[in-house]
Formats: structure tokens, sequence, C-alpha cells
């Protein structure tokens, strides 16, 4: 492992990945049994500029049960010294003076590259954006490894806002590191941004898009479901006319292999029915879960002594 920061996915290669998830893994076991003292006497200092539940706070208990202190700001964007017209670089030159890690989310995509230019502590990227969400893409390829093995030539279909979901930028990008068929099913005006497209093509992977999520259910491994990214729309009628393009219900659940694992990164709107709940299938609880146990990993990694 040879990074300080964790800021895009394009930084890991396969053997950092398995090192992540074999720690998150020990981390399960840690976690069940009360925590430990190991980050005891440091700090992570969370600094979010968007709202989040999932990733702030399970950033915020996995630092605490390492033994570690917590601080900082959520809206930030009102309640930080932005709201006087800081700049992001002065407010995280000041933060590292106080901590020994930050956790920043922000609405710029490339702010958290920002950060890390002028942090002299590690930044890690909770959301840029539209640009990465390293974070949550190391916990949804966990949750495939955990599921159903490593996702070498399994067909994983993501659905709904490409263009805006970054949790969909940095989830393709990994699984370049594996042989992963990929299947984007999105109506033309929220396709996969052209950049990311030709990042997985150069990549050599098999990629195939369409509006029609009936065209690839049957043969997918992976169903990753995503809302459509509201606040990223220029205008209300922009989004009232794709807003409910898809629906995810037990109905599609039909036409789905009887192993396909349902995933999302949550929150869900009307992109995906409560009733899909009860589908054994359905893993996006299982999934958030298992965002504490890689975020306690990413900490213990940065911050810990050797493992
Ligand atoms: C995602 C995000 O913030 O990008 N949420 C999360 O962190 N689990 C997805 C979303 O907001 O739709």
């Amino acid at each position: 492992m040879n990074w300080k920061h964790v800021v895009s996915v394009r930084q890991f290669d396969r053997a950092d990945l398995e090192r992540i998830f074999e720690v998150a893994r020990e981390m399960r076991v840690v976690r069940r049994y009360g925590g430990s003292r190991e980050l005891a006497g440091r700090m992570m200092v969370s600094l979010f500029y968007e709202p989040s539940t999932r990733t702030r706070v399970s950033f915020e208990a996995a630092m605490n049960y390492l033994g570690g202190a917590v601080s900082g700001t959520e809206s930030a964007r009102q309640f930080s010294s932005a709201a006087k017209g800081e700049t992001l670089e002065d407010t995280i030159r000041i933060l590292s003076g106080y901590s020994d890690v930050i956790v920043l989310r922000h609405d710029k995509a490339g702010a958290a590259e920002r950060a890390a230019k002028v942090s002299e502590v590690p930044i890690i990227n909770a959301g840029d954006g539209v640009g990465e969400h390293p974070t949550q893409a190391l916990l949804d390829l966990f949750t495939i490894t955990e599921e159903l093995g490593r996702p070498d030539g399994l067909t994983i279909t993501l659905l709904g806002d490409l263009k805006h979901g970054r949790t969909v930028h940095s989830l393709a990008r990994l699984l370049t590191r594996y042989g992963a068929r990929l299947r984007f099913v999105a109506p033309p005006t929220l396709r996969l941004p052209g950049e990311v497209r030709e990042e997985l093509l150069a990549a050599g992977m098999d990629v195939y898009e369409t509006e029609q999520i009936q065209e690839v259910l049957p043969s997918s491994d992976v169903l990753y479901v995503t809302r459509i990214q509201k606040e990223r729309f220029e205008s209300a009628e922009h989004f009232d006319a794709v807003r409910s393009i898809y629906r995810v219900t037990p109905e599609t659940m039909r036409l789905a292999q009887q192993k396909m694992i349902v995933m999302h990164p949550l929150p869900r709107v009307d992109e995906l029915a409560q009733e899909v709940d009860e589908d054994p299938r359905a893993a996006y609880i299982r999934q958030a879960r298992n965002g504490l146990y890689v975020r306690m990993a990413l900490l213990r990694l940065l911050l810990g002594g050797p493992v």
C-alpha cells in the first residue's frame, strides 16, 4: 500500500483491495467483541458540505469502535467558516493541525484532491459532487465479494442515474481491476459520462448500455440500483421527466436469477419498492452494514501500526 489519502478508486490495485477486505473481515470480529483501543489518542475530523446519514455516521462509529475520537461539522456550508467565505484549502490546512485524518464530503468534483494537496494528514473522500465516492465503492465491492465471491466473470448491472451517480462512477472504475461484465441501464439523458465510459473501454471491459432493464436483468448476477440525483438537476422539469423512469418491484424480481443480489447505496426513493426488502436477494441493508467494517479497515490501515 503506497497511498496516504483515499481520493479516487484509481489509486487501488487488486492487492490493495484484497488487503482492505481482509482487514474489514477482522474488523467485523473486532466490532462483535466490543471494539478495540488501537486508535486511542487519534482524532478524526468529519467535514461534510453535503447531506449524509450512512457515510458520516459509519465513519464516526468506525473511529469510536477503534478507540479514537471524533470531531467536525455537518452542514459545513452553513456551520463552518465556509459561510464567512473561507476557502476549502484554508479550512483543511487548519483542521489538519487539529486531527490525524479528515473525512470530507463536498459538492464539487475534485474537492478531495484539492484538499489532499494542502493537508498534513490523510484526506478521505466521502463523496465529491458528481466525481467519486471511493469508500462507497469499496464497501460495494466488499459486499459483492462476501455475497457472491470474487467479481471476475460476474455480470453487474447498474441502473438509474448513471450520469450524476458518483457511487456508479467509482464502482465501475473499481471493477476494472476484475474481469466483470458491466451492463448500464439509463435513459439517454442520464447515461454514464463519456469520460468514465472511455476509461472502462480502455481497460478492456465488456460494456453494454441500454434503456431496457428487461434486456439485461435475466443474465445479471448483481443489480445495482441508484437514486435519480434530484439535487444535481438544472431544473425541476428535467428532474420530473425522469424521476419515475425505473422502479424495481417484486414483479421485476421475477425476471431475475435466484442467486442474483440487489444492491443500492441508499437512500432510496421511488426506484426500489419497500416490498423487495422481504426478498432474500435484497442485499442493501447488509451492504450498508459492511460500510462500518470497510471504514474501520481504512482508518486502521491509514492510522494504525503495522498489521
Ligand atoms: C450516495 C451518495 O451520497 O452519493 N449515498 C451514500 O453515500 N450511501 C448515493 C445517493 O445519494 O444517492
